[in-house]
């Protein structure tokens, strides 16, 4: 078992240990461990190095349907959320929170492309935003931004990621409510964009409309291009073992060419290192015409 070294001085949540094989995943959340299995029982090997390293290990199984929050094993009790570091920036973590706790480890470097881009003077949307990872990231840079998400909980969870970042909510804004809904109005408005993030869930439910990652990626491409300035950015993931790099690339770039608009350059980067092996987030960090 090969645990995963810190990724820098600056980051403190990380996935320390990844091994689908074993259904088997650990994040470090600044000391905290929280250990994920699909068997309904924490494995027992973990827990020596666990207690070397870790000040409170926590586990759950790995059912998104039962949504669970972790119970602890051992060490120190988590009553309380708590900050988390990566590249600089800070994220609230809650392991009362049910499912998902604050950050998802596995969009790390994608959020440090999102400061890279983003800049003063830039707009950028963040749909499907959850607790607005990268909004922040986008904010820190001097961009303004609009956080759209179906959860008021979660853009509450936003702001608290704002504040904690020493962030102003003014240039900022949320909207709650459905994503496609929520583009659509955009371009009737004419509002536009100089950045967009796309990072839907596997399945959602749109009004009437169901989307699928694998089957509707394209028009959800297709809807966001029309609300991108030229020469604006575009960060597209999905996260699904059910899609394949290149008919991922293929969706989307058939939905960004069906509004007559021009790729200017592509990169499809691969997951953090902790990551490798399994590689079931697919990203495209596109600039388009
Ligand atoms: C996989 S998480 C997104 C993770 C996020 N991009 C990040 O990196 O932290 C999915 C999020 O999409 C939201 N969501 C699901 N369906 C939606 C919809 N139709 N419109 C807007 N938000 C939606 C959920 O509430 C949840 O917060």
């Amino acid at each position: 078992m090969t645990l995963f070294p810190q990724p820098g001085a600056d980051t403190s949540a990380w996935r320390i240990l990844h091994d689908a094989k074993a259904d088997l995943w650990v994040d470090h959340f600044d000391g905290r461990w929280l250990v994920q299995t699909r068997e309904a029982k924490m494995p027992g090997f973990l827990l020596p190095p666990g207690e070397g390293v870790a000040r409170s290990v926590y586990w759950r199984p790995r059912d998104k349907a039962a949504g669970t929050a972790p119970e602890r094993v051992s060490g120190e009790e988590v009553r309380e959320r708590f900050a988390v570091r990566e590249n600089g920036a800070s994220f609230w973590i809650d392991f009362a929170a049910g499912y998902s706790c604050g950050i998802f480890t596995d969009q790390r470097l994608n959020r440090r492309w999102v400061a890279e881009m983003a800049g003063p003077g830039q707009r950028v949307l963040n749909t499907f935003a959850y607790t607005g990872g990268f909004s922040v990231m986008a904010a820190r840079s001097g961009a303004e931004t609009t956080t759209a998400d179906l959860s008021g909980t979660y853009l509450d969870w936003t702001w608290d990621n704002f504040a904690l970042n020493g962030l102003e909510r003014s240039g900022h804004h949320g909207v709650k409510g459905d994503a496609f809904g929520w583009l659509r109005t955009f371009a009737r408005q004419g509002r536009t964009f100089h950045g967009i993030v796309l990072d839907p869930p596997t399945f959602s439910r749109s009004g009437k409309d169901t989307f699928r990652t694998d089957r509707d990626y394209g028009s959800l491409a297709a809807l966001a291009v029309s609300v991108l300035e030229p020469g604006g950015w575009m960060l597209c993931c999905a996260n699904t073992h059910r899609l394949s790099g290149g008919h991922f690339e293929r969706d989307v770039f058939s939905g960004i060419r069906s509004k007559g608009r021009k790729i200017l350059s592509s990169e499809s980067p691969p997951m953090p290192p902790e990551f490798r092996g399994d590689d079931y987030l697919k990203t495209l960090r596109l600039r388009v015409e």
